[in-house]
């Protein structure tokens, strides 16, 4: 039985999505600096984590402290079955795992992150024939912004649910 959501969250999107999911299927959320020392090794959990550089941050701690029924990748690039496809690759996930669209808060993020995420817009804004979801999401890099809703999460819920009916 999945006992708790646990996160690893740099700048708050992926906090709020562990919070929204907490709230929808009345389990606990924990960051992770927390869960270590607060849940038992073994517990089966959810596990929620930010994308840098194609990985997702916490997860290899999660899978040596406790059992990781599934993943919910938080990044910023839009969802697509390749983009899922890639991370189970570069994560060497063997769970279910869920692709969200987090945000970017530049203020919260020290010279080289913000750097990073510059260089991605720019590779964005070089793209041509540019659709106006592409150029959102290089303003969004640029300037920041939240694409984090509870309707992203819907699958999420919906398959934590089915979970536990099946348990
Ligand atoms: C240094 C850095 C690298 C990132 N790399 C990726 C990436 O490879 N793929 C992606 O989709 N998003 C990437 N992102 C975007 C974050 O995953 C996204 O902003 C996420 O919502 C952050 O979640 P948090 O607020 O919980 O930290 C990157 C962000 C930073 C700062």
């Amino acid at each position: 039985m999945m006992e708790c959501i646990v996160y690893e969250s740099n700048t708050g999107f992926t906090k709020q999505y562990a919070e929204m999911l907490s709230e929808a299927v009345g389990l606990p959320a924990l960051p992770m600096v927390q869960a270590v020392s607060k849940i038992p090794r073994g517990t089966e959990i959810f596990f929620l984590g930010w994308v840098c550089g194609g990985k997702i941050t916490g997860l290899p701690v999660a899978e040596k402290r406790f059992i990781v029924e599934a993943v919910a990748a938080v990044g910023i690039v839009y969802p697509h079955p390749d983009v899922t496809a890639e991370l189970l690759k570069l994560n060497k996930l063997s769970c279910p795992l869920f692709y969200l669209q987090g945000g970017v808060e530049p203020k919260k993020l020290g010279y080289f992150k913000r750097k990073i995420l510059s260089m991605i817009a720019q590779n964005l804004e070089r793209q041509e024939n540019k659709t106006a979801a592409v150029w959102d999401l290089a303003d969004t890099l640029r300037i920041g912004g939240s694409y984090v809703s509870q309707a992203n999460l819907e699958p999420v819920i919906s398959w934590v649910k089915g979970n536990e009916v099946k348990e």
